[in-house]
């Protein structure tokens, strides 16, 4: 990974984090307001460039920033999809260029971009077309918990109803109760890039759905879901999926374990950080 893909995700996460969020948990999102949104997305899209975006938080390690929230919808029979950006055409140093990019995203006047997740070689992704052909559902992976193996095969797709036991579920790794996750795959049908993705389900989520419109927005049911690429080294955490998570403090966050990077998935904030460009078309 390049030096360029960390150097300005810290300062940007001392400008915004920081400052935004303080100690609040999900309280505290969205107290910027739209204006600081827009002013600090200049270059979406093709080319990468400044860009906020809302990220589960990272309380631990040398990662330095969260990990982009994907706002979800649940269709009519259960199943839970990604929601990609409208295609725009736009016009960047005189070239045009396609990206996904939806403003004023369901009236909440945030700027879901594509450029979320342009980080870690996931900008040059086959799936990261914003053209792309997809269904946009999350697909169960082979490497998910116990529970998923039971109940779906490879490939299957994640289903609200598959988690109604999300108040009471536990792994016996920190707490019960907080809430029921599931790891995936997003865009990576006949790819040969898979997008990494964790969905959880939470009480916790739906109560701070009710006063925030962000994440009333982003969210349904509880349902919560994030790109699962470390913004330290790009590996693959998981929320309560390492027996020594409990050594750092993460027994009941989402941990990575190549170099102990820790997220709080209940406390969702904004992060400025440079996208990286898409390669040329
Ligand atoms: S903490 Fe280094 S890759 Fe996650």
């Amino acid at each position: 990974m390049s030096d360029s893909d960390k150097y300005p995700a810290d300062s940007g996460r001392r400008r915004f984090v920081k400052g935004v969020v303080g100690g609040a948990a999900l309280a505290g999102v969205g107290t910027t307001g739209a204006a600081a949104i827009n002013s600090a997305t200049t270059s979406p899209g093709a080319g990468g460039g400044p860009t906020q975006a809302y990220a589960i938080e990272n309380t631990g390690g040398p990662a330095p920033r969260g990990m982009p929230v994907i706002p979800i919808e649940i269709d009519g029979e259960g199943f839970i999809k990604g929601v990609w950006p409208e295609i725009q055409t736009i016009t960047q140093g005189g070239v045009e260029a396609q990206v996904a990019q939806t403003d004023d995203y369901k009236g909440t006047g945030v700027t879901y971009s594509q450029a979320w997740f342009q980080y870690c070689g996931v900008q040059s992704y086959e799936g990261m077309a914003p053209d792309f052909e997809s269904d946009n559902y999350f697909r169960s992976d082979s490497g998910g918990y116990e529970w998923q193996q039971e109940v779906y095969s490879d490939g299957d797709r994640l289903n609200v109803n598959d988690f109604d036991d999300y108040e009471s579920w536990g792994n016996g790794i920190g707490r019960a109760g907080l809430g029921k996750p599931a790891t995936g795959t997003w865009r990576s049908e006949d790819t040969e890039d898979t997008m990494p993705i964790q969905v959880l389900r939470s009480s916790r989520i739906e109560e701070a759905a009710q006063d925030n419109d962000f994440l009333a927005a982003a969210t349904d049911q509880g349902v919560i879901a994030w790109l699962n690429k470390c913004t330290h080294f790009c590996c693959v955490p998981g929320y309560k999926q390492a027996a020594d998570a409990a050594k750092f403090n993460a027994e009941d966050g989402v941990y990575c374990q190549c170099h102990q990077s820790v997220y709080d998935p209940f406390s969702i904030v904004q992060t400025l950080f440079t996208a990286l460009p898409r390669p040329e078309e």
